[in-house]
């Protein structure tokens, strides 16, 4: 896809289609006045029928009468007050989305007056819209099906209509958005592919590829050295599956080498390949979403990929334990001991709890490896989906200073964190009587209980993201298809990139 950075006005733009934002309640004035007189006052009739309601992510075709370009979209953004990076970002992927089954090769957006509403005006505007439209034109079922019926349009052109703009700085921002939207959508795939798809090995493999490509090393730890390593929690699941584990090492930069903020930072995945719950086995229903508890390590992979498109050699660690966490002869058992690597003695008491055992494991690594920041990514519980629901990350993160700058870069990405409190008070609620710990607790508070299982296997500044309930989405969403949808990727890049040189 190409990006034309346009600054005449957006009744000048030829097109097959032209989007055309609507902040606040629809009223012809401005550049829209000029529209819905040259488009024959189909705008303004539109919007007297109740079709272009100006709702937020709600969008409307028109007939673009005397105009040059074919067809206008109205899409409505809410108020104008109330935008958000996170709203310009999902306009876009609406507008894409929008299109579905359509015949459209190039596409302009009219950024109108949106960044009049947000830091950086319209380059930040530039960026998220043409990251939105490249996620949005993601669609799940191109992963194992030739031809899908309403698929978002492949443009062949991306026009951004900016006028009076400066074209060059908007031209870097387009492109940057596009590569993080490339990225998420890199992501998305790992994550979505089924379980007899992508094992272990697969994704060490499909990490191996990012790596030839990108310039990035990558080590990719066998059984046989995970044991010489003492990664007893990683192996306690990692060995129930005939699927053998992986944990999957890649770095750009260095070893050990500090970033322009004199960090070392390490992203840690989740990647169970698939999540029967092992012994303590799940309920049949919905467990085929369990192909998606891969997700985390997904996002790691494609955010250091993303890092090395955009700043080459920036120091970074991305790591990802993958497993699957199956029944059978050679799975752990409730009421194991298994030695973590950090010589913490953890007692399983529920193997459905595996999420936080490979992590572990792979945090200590991390700092083995000399990572001095670490940020984890996981689709860790149910109760954070129960919580916060599909579009708020819940976070945790200590010390607080930490916490606030991986927020921080999630703002930028436009994405979304509610801190979830880590309480001393409830350790004792996860004592073991034979271990030092057990890796369930009670359920009252287990949201809480799975970070504070995770703080005992770091000694450095770490923030724990718990995607369970955002990662994917079960039904599509006028901005997303449904599946997995990229979530922390644009924050792990913000984070990453803020230590570029
Ligand atoms: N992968 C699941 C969490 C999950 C469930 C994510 C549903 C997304 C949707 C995780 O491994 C798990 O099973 N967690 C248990 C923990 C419990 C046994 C302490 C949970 O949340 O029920
Ligand atoms: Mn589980
Ligand atoms: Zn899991």
């Amino acid at each position: 896809m190409q990006l034309r950075i346009v600054t005449d006005q957006p009744w000048q733009v030829t097109a097959d289609v032209l989007a055309v934002p609507i902040v606040g309640q629809p009223s012809f004035d401005g550049g829209l006045a000029e529209l819905n007189r040259r488009s024959g006052g189909e705008l303004a009739a539109l919007a007297s029928f109740g079709e272009l309601t100006g709702k937020r992510y709600h969008a409307a075709l028109a007939s673009s009468g005397d105009l040059p370009a074919g067809r206008l979209l109205a899409v409505g953004a809410g108020e104008g007050d109330a935008l958000t990076r996170e709203t310009i970002q999902r306009l876009g992927a609406t507008i894409e989305r929008r299109l579905g089954g359509r015949t459209v090769h190039s596409l302009a957006i009219w950024l109108g007056d949106l960044g009049t509403h947000l830091d950086g005006g319209d380059t930040t505007v530039a960026e998220l819209l043409v990251r939105g439209v490249v996620e949005g034109s993601y669609e799940p079922k191109a992963i194992y099906l030739a031809a899908v019926e309403s698929a978002p349009p492949a443009l062949d052109e991306l026009i951004l209509v900016a006028p009076g703009a400066d074209a060059a700085a908007l031209t870097r921002a387009a492109e940057r958005g596009q590569i993080i939207g490339e990225g998420a959508n890199v992501a998305r795939t790992l994550a979505n592919r089924a379980s007899n798809d992508v094992s272990p090995i697969v994704l060490a493999d499909a990490a191996r590829d990012i790596a030839a490509r990108n310039g990035l090393s990558i080590d990719v730890i066998e059984p046989e050295q995970a044991a010489e390593l003492g990664m007893g929690m990683f192996l306690a699941i990692g060995r129930g599956s005939d699927n053998p584990p992986r944990m999957i090492v890649l770095r750009s930069g260095e070893p050990a080498e500090r970033d322009a903020l004199g960090r070392h930072l390490a992203i840690v995945g989740k990647g169970v390949c698939f999540d029967s719950g092992g012994i303590s086995i799940k309920p049949a229903d919905r467990m085929e979403e369990m192909k998606m508890d891969k997700t985390g390590a997904a996002t790691v992979i494609a955010a250091i990929e993303t890092v090395a498109r955009l700043a080459p050699g920036t120091p970074l660690l991305a790591i990802a334990p993958a497993v699957e966490n199956m029944p059978g002869p050679h799975s752990a058992r409730p009421g194991d001991i298994v030695r973590a690597m950090n010589g913490k003695q953890v007692d399983i008491t529920n193997t459905d709890a595996e999420g936080r055992l490979i992590l572990g494991d792979a945090l200590t690594y991390a700092e083995q490896l000399g990572a001095t920041h670490l940020v984890d990514v996981a689709t860790l519980t149910g109760a954070v989906s129960r919580a916060l629901g599909h579009l708020v990350t819940g976070a945790f993160g200590t010390p607080q200073a930490w916490y606030e700058s991986v927020i921080a870069a999630g703002d930028q990405a436009g994405e979304r964190y509610w801190q979830v409190p880590l309480i001393d008070d409830y350790v004792v609620d996860m004592d073991s009587w034979y271990g030092d710990l057990q890796n369930a607790g009670s359920a009252e508070g287990s949201l809480v209980k799975s970070g504070l299982f995770l703080r005992e296997f770091r000694t450095k500044p770490w923030v724990h993201l718990d995607i369970g309930g955002t990662g994917y989405f079960r039904k599509a969403l006028p901005f997303a298809a449904r599946g997995a949808n990229g979530v922390t990727h644009a924050t792990l890049v913000e984070l990453a990139l803020a230590g570029a040189r």
